[in-house]
């Protein structure tokens, strides 16, 4: 079969299959695994579907984290307004609705993403607002909780890490998480809980991340 390019959503279904993240089952998800094509595309197939890097389409560590960690904590959420910042396929926000929040924004750069984050609330029966858009340095004031699962990537990591211990000292409540990729500092953060996270997000086979949830020291 040859890349197509069709809608968004299309995309979605006709790439990826549904399944659950291993550190929360309770989740469903429309992940490319090793079965998909997209799980092979090259640079030049992705240019063919004019998709970047569907980053969407893989549980990362960090979401996985801050997923179990919400589900193993809903009092965290429970009624409160949540701010999933890079989103991808929105596994935190999805836990966070779960888990209780009043309402979640899922904000991802990729507009794809938010079509995934969007399908796969509907597959967990839940809403998730979207927003577009770089917001770093955002006030974020309609929000009392703030995510960024595996958000810390390249040059831009520190000012991400910034802002958000600016939103913490503002009063929000922000649980970021990282698996060690070494783009962020985190002795000054205060760590909430670890866990061993299997994941497949590197194509080279599942193996386990030592990955924390962290939310920045007062
Ligand atoms: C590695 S993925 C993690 C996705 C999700 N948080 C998870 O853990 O499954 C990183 C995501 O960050 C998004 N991203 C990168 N920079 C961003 C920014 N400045 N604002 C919003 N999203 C951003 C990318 O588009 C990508 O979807």
């Amino acid at each position: 079969m040859s890349w197509v390019s069709t809608s968004p959503l299309q995309l979605i279904e006709r790439e990826t299959v549904v399944s659950r993240a291993p550190l929360c089952p309770e989740i469903q998800l429309h992940l490319v695994t090793h079965t998909c094509r997209l799980w092979r595309a090259t640079d030049r197939d992705l240019e063919a579907l004019e998709l970047a890097d569907p980053f969407w389409a893989f549980a990362w560590a960090g979401g996985q984290a801050i997923a179990r960690y919400l589900l193993d904590h809903p009092e965290e959420v429970r009624g409160r307004k949540v701010f999933d910042f890079a989103a991808g396929g929105g596994i935190q926000g999805i836990a966070a609705a779960l888990a209780g929040a009043s309402c979640v924004a899922a904000n991802d750069l990729d507009p794809i993403a938010l079509h995934a984050a969007s399908m796969n609330a509907d597959l967990n029966g839940v809403h998730l607002d979207l927003a577009g858009g770089d917001l770093v340095g955002d006030p974020l004031a309609e929000f009392e909780v703030v995510l960024a699962g595996d958000a810390f990537y390249g040059s831009e990591a520190p000012a991400v890490l910034k802002w958000l211990c600016r939103l913490a000292k503002a009063g929000k409540r922000v649980l970021l998480a990282d698996a060690g990729r070494g783009f962020i500092e985190t002795e000054g953060l205060l760590g909430l809980a670890q866990f061993e996270t299997p994941t497949d997000e590197d194509s080279d086979g599942t193996r386990l991340r030592p990955t924390w949830v962290y939310t920045p020291n007062p």
